[in-house]
This record gives structure tokens, sequence and C-alpha cells, in this order.
């Protein structure tokens, strides 16, 4: 069974980040990524207009959950992702837009279709918890406007 250490998910043989190209791949994905969010008729207008500072953060916060140094937790604190994500409203449709955004710019940076499988199982789950937002049902965790 893969063994798992706790917010890195390290203890991989060849480290996730160094199959992502390190923190210089993460952030040519990063770039990409972001230029699509920028362009998103769904999603650019939850981001702020200037991106620059969202950028470095997620640039930040992969490179420490792919596996390298702590550079989110060392400069932010504890990531508490669902709990800094509580002011943007984000429903499935956000959700799924904001996963195939993060797909399509890794597709244009790896070739290795296992290598983003893996990257999509282990960021689904988690883009899965940031949904705050549930039309038809309470949420669990925070009231819907
Ligand atoms: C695997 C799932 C996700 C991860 C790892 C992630 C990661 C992050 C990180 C690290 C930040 C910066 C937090 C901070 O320090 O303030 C952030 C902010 C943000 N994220 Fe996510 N996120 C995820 C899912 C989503 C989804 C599904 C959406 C839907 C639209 C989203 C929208 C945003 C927005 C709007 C911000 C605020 C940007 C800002 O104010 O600078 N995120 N995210």
């Amino acid at each position: 069974m893969e063994k798992r250490d706790t917010a890195a998910g390290q203890a991989h043989e060849t480290p996730l980040l160094e199959r992502l190209g390190g923190s210089e791949g993460i952030g040519r994905w990063v770039q990409r990524f972001y230029d699509k969010i920028a362009r998103d008729p769904l999603l650019a207008p939850l981001f702020p207009p200037d991106l620059t500072a969202s950028r470095e953060k997620q640039h930040a916060y992969f490179v420490e959950f792919f596996g390298g140094p702590r550079l989110y937790s060392e400069t932010y604190g504890r990531p508490f992702l669902r709990f800094r994500h509580r002011h943007v409203r984000i429903g499935r449709p956000e959700r799924d837009t904001w996963m195939r955004l993060v797909m399509e710019a890794l597709a244009e940076e790896v070739d290795d279709p296992a290598l983003r499988d893996e990257v999509a199982r282990r960021l689904g789950p988690m883009a899965d918890a940031m949904i705050n937002h549930h039309p038809d049902k309470q949420d669990p965790y925070f009231f819907n406007a």
C-alpha cells in the first residue's frame, strides 16, 4: 500500500515534485493555470484582479503539497484550505472548472498520462472538499448565503 505523509503526501519512490519538474516545473504549470483562470468567465470573477499574489501562493502550496520544502506553511501558516476558501462561493461547476483548468495546464507541461492521472487523483478529492455551496442541501459545515 502506498505510504502517505501528512500534508505533503511524500514517501513516493521518486517524489512527485521531481517528476513534475521541481519548483520550476510547478512554476510553469501554475503560470499556465492562472492564465487560464484569468480568461475563464466562471472563475475569473472569483479571484482578485491582480493574480500575482495568488500565483505565488499557489506555487508555494503545490511545491509543498507535492513533497518539496514547506514554502507555503513557513510563510502563511497551516493551510486550512477549506477555511481559506470560505469567502469564495464554490459549487460543483466551479470545482469542476478549477479541476479542468488545472489539468489542462498540466497537460501542456507534462506528457506522461500516468503522471497526470496521479496528480488528478491527488487533487480531485481536495477540490471536492472545497465545495462550500450546495444549492439544494445545507452544507454540513457552512451556512449557504
Ligand atoms: C485541490 C484543490 C485546491 C487547492 C489545492 C487550492 C489552493 C489554494 C491556495 C493555496 C490558495 C491561497 C490561499 C491563501 O493563502 O489565501 C487558494 C486561493 C483561492 N482558491 Fe483555491 N485551491 C483549490 C481549489 C479551489 C477551487 C475548486 C476553487 C474554485 C473556484 C478555488 C478558488 C480559489 C480562490 C478564488 C482563491 C482566492 C485567491 C485570492 O484571494 O488570492 N480553489 N487556493
